[in-house]
């Protein structure tokens, strides 16, 4: 039988453990498919000492299953961070965020040494852009962030649009600001589009990670798992 979605994702969550030394502190992503990563983690026989968190969903988990975690301010230098994708393409640069913890996420990832991408077969892109771009931004400079996909950046446009919750009240993400769904671009050059809106006044993080491109990924198709080297 053809394993679904959320099996490809058990498998290379589960299948990431290969890469993390027991006794180390390593940084933990988020998503659905980290959450997997996560209950592998807890069942490691040698455990590790401690995890640098990219969310307060992956903390609780964590935490749930008596790891403990660390600030990222204690830490200065992580052998591996493990986190998934919503689109990964031929170089490991990936577009990320569409759970909102993208700031965290850039934050914890630029702290370690190799970033092990766990992803299904669904993210594997040539180019990046068809998943909707996030970008967290201070929700005072929304409407000028909005109006700058639009004129174009880089030869692309796009739609921005505020990320709000069922309730219809804006998303707010674990640092308190919103987040701007970017829909339309076709992002042909990851790094200088990063830097590119990056250099917007008010935005805080744009969920382009090219700079911090994945080492490695994991990559969960119906054939098994598949290793990724970039
Ligand atoms: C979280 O902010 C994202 O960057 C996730 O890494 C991404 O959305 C992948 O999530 P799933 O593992 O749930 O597909």
């Amino acid at each position: 039988a053809q394993l679904s979605q959320d099996q490809l994702k058990a498998e290379v969550g589960r299948a990431a453990i290969r890469y993390v030394t027991p006794g180390t502190i390593i940084g933990v992503g988020t998503g659905s498919t980290v959450a997997y990563f996560i209950e592998a983690l807890g069942e490691m026989p040698s455990p590790v000492a401690g995890a640098v968190s990219s969310s307060e969903r992956s903390t609780a988990a964590l935490r749930a299953l008596g790891i403990p975690v660390l600030d990222a301010n204690e830490v200065d230098h992580l052998d591996l961070y493990v986190d998934g994708a919503d689109e990964i393409d031929p170089n490991g640069c990936m577009i990320k965020g569409g759970g909102g913890a993208l700031t965290r996420e850039k934050i914890v990832s630029s702290l370690a040494e190799r970033f092990v991408c766990i992803a299904d077969a669904s993210k594997r892109v040539d180019v990046l852009g068809t998943f909707p771009l996030p970008v967290e931004v201070v929700p005072m400079a929304e409407a000028s962030v909005v109006r700058r996909f639009a004129a174009g950046v880089l030869g692309t446009s796009g739609t921005a649009v505020l990320r709000r919750n069922d309730d219809g009240t804006p998303y707010v993400t674990d640092n308190g600001q919103h987040i701007l769904d970017v829909r339309g671009l076709r992002i042909d050059d990851p790094l200088a589009m990063e830097s590119a809106v990056n250099d917007w006044p008010g935005v805080v993080t744009v969920g382009i990670f090219a700079r911090q491109r994945a080492s490695l990924c994991l990559l969960g198709t119906p054939d098994g798992v598949a290793t990724l080297t970039f």
